[in-house]
């Protein structure tokens, strides 16, 4: 079974603590039915020939719910302990040897932030190849990069951003996003992907 984390999110640039706290609430509901399925299924294969349709179902909703669960989680973490910048560390030179600079990678992370539809803009590292990667990710699953680490995501769904920034104000959500980023979250992530 998986556990909701708490987050220790303090007052943020832009985006209100009541916009946050209800985006919480979404957070603790793909906990909940990241859960649900995973009961569901036990439910329901001790008759898995009656319900193999069902199953299926339930089957391909798994991957929305635990990734919706996961990315929530990337998120929040990336918000806790208030606004840091990158620091001089081993994220920095692995952006800096893809992109060649901080500022090249922020435009290009921008511009998939700003991909229409509901996802995230996200920044994983590729064990395989051992280089960093963006991409856009529709709903929570959809384009998932395998055995790729998560090191940063930016949720673009508008419940992220609407309240305090009508559909209109997406540019500056993500301007603030950053401007409230604590850098130290995915410089950790990126630490623990390289082990
Ligand atoms: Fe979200």
């Amino acid at each position: 079974m998986f556990t909701e984390q708490k987050f220790k999110i303090p007052a943020l640039k832009g985006i209100s603590a009541k916009n946050i706290e209800e985006h919480l609430k979404l957070y603790a509901g793909y906990v909940k039915n990241a859960n649900f399925i995973l009961d569901k299924i036990k439910e329901l294969k001790q008759d898995a020939e009656k319900n193999a349709y069902v199953l299926g179902e339930v089957n391909r909703r798994f991957g929305f719910e635990f990734n919706g669960m996961r990315n929530h989680e990337v998120y929040f973490k990336s918000l806790e302990g208030g606004a840091s910048s990158l620091g001089d560390g081993e994220l920095k030179k692995a952006i800096e040897m893809k992109w060649g600079s901080l500022n090249a990678w922020l435009a290009e992370f921008r511009a998939i932030a700003l991909t229409r539809g509901i996802g995230w803009a996200m920044l994983y590292y590729d064990r395989a190849s051992g280089q960093l990667l963006n991409a856009w990710i529709d709903e929570q699953h959809l384009g998932q990069l395998q055995n790729c680490a998560l090191i940063l995501g930016l949720d673009m769904w508008e419940h992220s951003f609407v309240a305090d920034y009508q559909p209109s104000g997406k540019k500056q959500y993500i301007e603030d996003f950053f401007s409230n980023l604590n850098w130290r979250a995915p410089e950790h992530n990126y630490q623990v992907a390289l082990l």
